[in-house]
């Protein structure tokens, strides 16, 4: 999938799509005779009622909320019209879906961020939300591939209730076709804000400053560098703490671009210095860095305004492979679950490590323990069974291993089918393999094996596998690597089993939680 983008294949989806009547009126024109498929619904993970979703947008906490809009089609199942949804919750887990936020008009709503203006720098009142967004208009409408992407805003004073387009829009225009997805902050070192956007096709991030939110001054490009395959998306730029390094703060920009696999967007960081003006990567240009290990994890940006330091990032769990195509009704696509980033320094340079919120914590069920396991001798140790109805689980393993032994998890397992955590010792690989875990007809992108290589130094290796549903999110010691996919079983796939392959090496599971999480009944 060499593409230039993938928004010409969608703006010609959407173009088409305009043309029927139903559209127009509002009305869902895909999938009419779909039946709804309950038991793939996430529970703890917000998707939309209904229709598509993409890019989480304007994320941002205030006054006990999270808020995460979403860049939503309020018509349909796929691609296009595209506005900013709105949920709400107060644990990240629990979301609360509000009428739309923002709506296409002439443009449609592109991805953005949002900030809490406290001290009333726009104007718009204390304590203002305040949204950027990208405004994509097609300026020849029969030829979607003419199009201007300026950056706009907007504000709401009933903390995201309700929103009203600024009447001086664009707030920044470079007269350019592909310039989007502004991510603003504030600055506290240099007290200004900054907002930090892409130039797509050239692999760069500009950062610009302002003062009061409406007057933005270009301060330094960044790129290209890193993955330069396809175009760059959805930057964030933010500091963190580094956990082995007490005092020591680092800066993360985050782009969404080619990931690890050839041809598949994902998700790459550098880590370094920003002084207020200028971003400087720490790494060599050419050595990319890479958030995830699964084929779907993407466009992930972190939440404003959490206090104490923490950083919170979410991310949609789809790919745009087949994001138009996977086997869901009445929504389709959804967000990963939110993750609290760590910095730690490791003899190669900085790392990210993630970790689901610890909200997730709270959500067992019901929680089984099992110590020193030696898994040849009991084969496969069952977790949970159909009965048990093993569709939400979160599983935490560590295992002790001979050089040569094969091992992990299977989930949403029959006799049919299975989703496989597997670790090769003697590769040093860890696979996620969803070659059998269901419905993998609709696209023929989506039956690959994702991997990634861990050393684990002679150490165990940690496991922890969030599933809920059909997502799947592995993290590896301690969240220092993940894997993210989505996976379609059918209904009666629902063991949980940890494995040591026989033949092989020995792998003990040394200690073991297998914690069943309650369903919210999302239906
Ligand atoms: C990334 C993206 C953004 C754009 C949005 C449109 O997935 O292409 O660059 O703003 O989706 O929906």
């Amino acid at each position: 999938m060499k593409i230039k983008s993938h928004l010409l294949g969608l703006l010609t989806l959407a173009a088409v799509a305009a043309c029927n009547p139903a559209a127009k009126e509002g009305k869902q024109i895909s999938q009419l005779t779909d039946s709804i498929t309950v038991h793939l619904r996430p529970q703890f993970h917000f998707t939309p009622r209904k229709f598509w979703t993409n890019d989480p947008n304007g994320l941002l906490y205030h006054d006990g909320e999270f808020h995460l809009f979403f860049q939503h089609n309020p018509f349909d199942k796929v691609w296009g019209h595209m506005h900013w949804g709105h949920a709400v919750s107060r644990d990240l887990l629990h979301w609360e879906e509000l009428p739309i936020a923002i709506a296409e008009d002439t443009a449609m709503i592109f991805s953005g961020s949002a900030v809490v203006d406290k001290n009333n720098t726009a104007g718009f009142g204390e304590n203002a939300f305040v949204a950027f967004y990208t405004a994509h208009r097609i300026l020849d409408p029969k030829n979607p591939d003419v199009y201007l992407q300026t950056q706009h805003m907007a504000y709401s004073t009933d903390k995201g209730r309700t929103w009203t387009k600024y009447d001086k829009n664009p707030v920044i225009d470079l007269g350019k076709k592909d310039f989007r997805d502004p991510k603003v902050f504030w600055h506290e070192e240099s007290k200004k804000w900054i907002m930090a956007v892409n130039l797509p096709n050239e692999h760069k991030t500009q950062f610009y400053g302002s003062a009061n939110l409406k007057n933005w001054e270009l301060l330094s490009e960044f790129g290209p560098e890193g993955n330069v395959a396809i175009p760059w998306e959805c930057p964030d730029l933010f500091s963190l703490p580094v956990e082995n390094e007490p005092g020591k703060q680092k800066w993360v920009l985050l782009i969404s671009a080619e990931g690890p696999y050839p041809g598949f967007q994902g998700m790459q960081y550098f880590i370094g210095e920003f002084d207020g003006k200028r971003f400087k990567n720490d790494n060599p240009a050419n050595k990319p860095l890479y958030l995830d290990y699964g084929r779907d994890y993407f466009a992930a940006v972190t939440f404003n305004h959490i206090p104490n330091d923490r950083r919170v990032l979410l991310g949609w769990i789809s790919n745009w492979a087949y994001a138009n195509q996977v086997p869901t009704h009445p929504w389709r696509n959804g967000m990963a679950i939110p993750r609290m980033l760590y910095l730690r320094k490791e003899p190669e340079g900085y790392r990210l490590l993630q970790q689901p919120v610890e909200m997730v914590n709270d959500m067992a069920k019901s929680s089984t323990r099992h110590l020193n396991i030696e898994l040849q001798r009991a084969g496969e140790l069952v977790v949970g069974n159909q009965d048990k109805g093993g569709d939400l689980y979160d599983i935490e393993g560590t295992f002790e291993f001979a050089n040569d032994a094969v091992f992990g998890f299977k989930i949403f397992k029959s006799d049919t089918e299975e989703t496989v955590i597997r670790y090769d010792a003697a590769r040093r690989m860890l696979y996620l393999d969803r070659s059998k875990s269901g419905d993998v007809s609709f696209s023929p992108k989506f039956t690959v094996l994702d991997s990634v290589a861990i050393d684990t130094n002679g150490e165990n290796l940690k496991l922890r596998v969030l599933f809920d549903r059909n997502t799947v999110e592995v993290f590896a010691q301690d969240g220092r690597y993940t894997i993210s996919n989505v996976v379609f079983p059918s209904e009666k796939s629902r063991g949980v089993v940890a494995f040591g392959e026989k033949g092989k090496g020995l792998a003990k599971l040394v200690t073991s939680s297998f914690r069943d999480l309650k369903p919210e009944i999302k239906k």
